[in-house]
């Protein structure tokens, strides 16, 4: 039997391919505005393994695989034998025998990996400690719509060097865009990877030096999840990154600005800029639900 193909990081994807699920996912998107049913895959199912909370990740592939005409089960750690430590390879061998296709959302991106390493149906990353590449997909399809391609542009990741910035550095290379990331000493992203895309990435402490020239900003909390322990050292390490009006008027006058939410309001981005009529924090949310759908079409083929 042929392998199923993964999504577990952007990686997997090559250039080529990311913007084939971007700009399906924008078509993607027309469809659901104009009512063109895309019911594509009747009776298909997606397992979604969750041992971390979510709101976007659960409901957009959700209702996406409803949407696609398949549906989707949620699956709690708390409520799965995974949570009492049955290993992660036989849950993928059985799941698999029953499932068309399984999201996971954990702490180690390796319990992903096993899991695909052993799973004969496609695996989709619904993020991990390192990485969080479905965010990606949607936050690429809003620049893409609004902007059109991002090969040539630079972008400004803000804060804490964690599972998105990774995804970003990921992106940069797919996509070929220059990555500024903006952090404090100690909140670097993984050495090594900056290392292997050190031709398109920069780190840089001074956040004002950083959002120069930026075409795009982007935040994210400054505590993940499983750091809510460190969330006064965190922010007061962090206070200087925060993504407000004054370092977004650094940026090129037409420069956008994401967060992948939830957020937290004055701390890693000001209430202004989220109650801002222009943002397009709204839109990155919602396409979540229409670039999994393509993600998903390009999974099963
Ligand atoms: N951005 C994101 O992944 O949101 P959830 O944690 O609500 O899924
Ligand atoms: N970096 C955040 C993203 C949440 C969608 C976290 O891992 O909690």
């Amino acid at each position: 039997m042929s392998k199923p193909k993964h999504f577990l990081t952007l990686s997997d994807l090559t250039s080529d391919e990311l913007r084939g699920i971007i700009g399906r996912a924008n078509e993607l998107k027309a469809q659901q505005r104009e009512g063109v049913a895309h019911a594509r895959y009747p009776g298909k199912v997606l397992a979604m393994l969750f041992a971390k909370a979510s709101t976007r990740t659960r409901v957009s592939f959700e209702v996406g695989m409803r949407q696609l005409g398949g549906s989707a089960l949620f699956l709690s750690s708390a409520d799965t034998q995974l949570g009492r430590g049955e290993p992660v390879e036989d849950t993928a061998r059985v799941l698999s025998s029953m499932v068309d296709l399984v999201m996971i959302r954990t702490h180690d991106h390796s319990s992903v990996e096993r899991f695909a390493q052993f799973a004969s149906v496609p695996v989709i990353n619904g993020l991990t400690d390192d990485y969080h590449p479905c965010q990606l997909l949607a936050d690429m399809q809003t620049w893409f719509e609004h902007r059109g391609d991002i090969k040539g542009r630079r972008v400004c990741w803000l804060g804490d060097g964690n599972n998105m910035c990774h995804s970003y550095i990921n992106a940069a290379r797919l996509l070929d865009f220059e990555l500024v990331v903006a952090c404090p000493d100690g909140y670097q992203p993984a050495s090594q990877l900056v290392s292997e895309n050190s031709d398109r990435v920069r780190i840089v402490h001074d956040a004002k030096e950083a959002v120069q020239g930026a075409d795009l900003l982007v935040t994210d909390v400054w505590a993940s999840m499983g750091q809510e322990d460190e969330q006064k050292e965190r922010s007061a390490a962090m206070a200087p990154y925060q993504l407000n009006r004054e370092l977004l008027a650094m940026a090129q006058p037409d420069a956008l600005y994401m967060h992948c939410l939830p957020a937290h309001r004055d701390e890693e981005i000001s209430s202004e800029l989220m109650a801002a009529p222009e943002t397009v924090i709204w839109d990155e949310a919602e396409n979540r639900l229409h670039a999994q759908k393509a993600l998903i079409e390009f999974l099963l083929g």
